[in-house]
């Protein structure tokens, strides 16, 4: 059936219009400027949602339900706010408003919930998996600034799930695995050992899970490996790895995927031997190589337009 259009009249329009001003003109005393910014367009940007939607008082009251089933599933170990603001792209977009492109320097992607300080550290070589299972994967690349110089002692962050799509956090273990952290040579290069990326789903079994399946959405991540990059005088990067040719590069639940993040993982039969020589047992193993740029940690979103 098409919907009505309900068109407020002149009268209600103006009841309406004076309640934003006056709700506005509430914070106009605010004594910090910022605080003052964000307040007042968070009011214009609700109001203006509310009127345009025409939202009803059930409508309302089933939004309060939602947001507060939403801090009811809330914990130490799972944020569901942040898991909604994914699922909005509320977190991609605020990425992409803190780190505008700068010349040739990788882009940052979502952060996640799975990152845990103090992970094992790991020699050139090393392997993360920590008895995780899953293919194992060599990844090696390089860190270099915009100019094209190696960045040497740069650390790199590096998790993901495992074969089963579960972080090891998510396992009531205490378990660490499939996470790690190592530091770039001299010459700016790494390499380690992780296992070849799966796709999975984000928690699902809360409200943020239910909103997804109302709204006919999938729970699932494209297929990815989470890096950290840091290093002195450098913007620190916040990225994952894609794996070319997974389904679910038009679909990412969080909206994480970039073209210049979708890298190959070359299968590698079983025979082929490793590159640092590795006894791989006669199992199937991939290669994906990741060159990691880093911008000037002055650079800002209001920046030079570097192209
Ligand atoms: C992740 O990639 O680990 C992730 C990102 C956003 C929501 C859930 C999981
Ligand atoms: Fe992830």
């Amino acid at each position: 059936m098409p919907e009505t259009p309900i068109t407020p009249s002149v009268r209600q329009r103006r009841v309406e219009a004076d309640l934003v001003r006056t709700v506005l003109a509430s914070f106009d005393n605010t004594p910090d400027p910022r605080l003052r910014e964000l307040t007042q367009a968070l009011v214009r940007h609700v109001h203006a949602f509310i009127r345009e939607v025409r939202l009803t008082e059930g409508e309302w009251q089933q939004a309060i339900d939602f947001l507060t089933a939403t801090g009811h599933i809330t914990t130490d170990r799972r944020q569901e706010f942040v898991l909604l603001s994914d699922v909005l792209g509320a977190s991609m977009q605020t990425i992409n408003v803190n780190n505008e492109a700068y010349a040739d320097a990788t882009e940052a992607t979502v952060f996640g919930p799975f990152f845990v300080e103090k992970s094992p550290e790991i020699p050139r070589g090393g392997d993360l998996a920590g008895g995780a299972p899953g293919e194992p994967c060599w990844v090696e690349g390089t860190v270099t600034d915009t100019d094209g110089n190696p960045v040497s002692g740069a650390r790199l962050e590096v998790w993901e799930a495992d074969a089963d799509g579960f972080y090891d956090v998510q396992y009531d273990d205490d378990r660490t695995a499939g996470r790690a952290h190592l530091f770039t040579d001299e010459d700016g290069t790494f390499a380690f050992w992780g296992l070849t990326p799966v796709p999975y789903p984000i928690p699902h079994d809360g409200p943020v899970g239910a909103l997804l399946a109302k709204t006919g959405r999938s729970p699932m991540r494209a297929s990815h490996l989470h890096f950290l990059a840091t290093a002195p005088g450098l913007r620190t990067l916040v990225t994952h790895i894609f794996v070319e040719g997974d389904q679910l590069l038009g679909s990412d639940a969080v909206f994480g995927v970039k073209e210049s993040l979708v890298k190959r993982f070359e299968p590698q039969p079983p025979g082929i031997p490793a590159p640092d020589g590795r006894d791989l047992d006669g199992r199937t193993w991939s290669r994906a190589r990741f060159d990691i740029v880093l911008a000037p940690e002055a650079v800002t979103a209001t920046g030079a337009d570097h192209g």
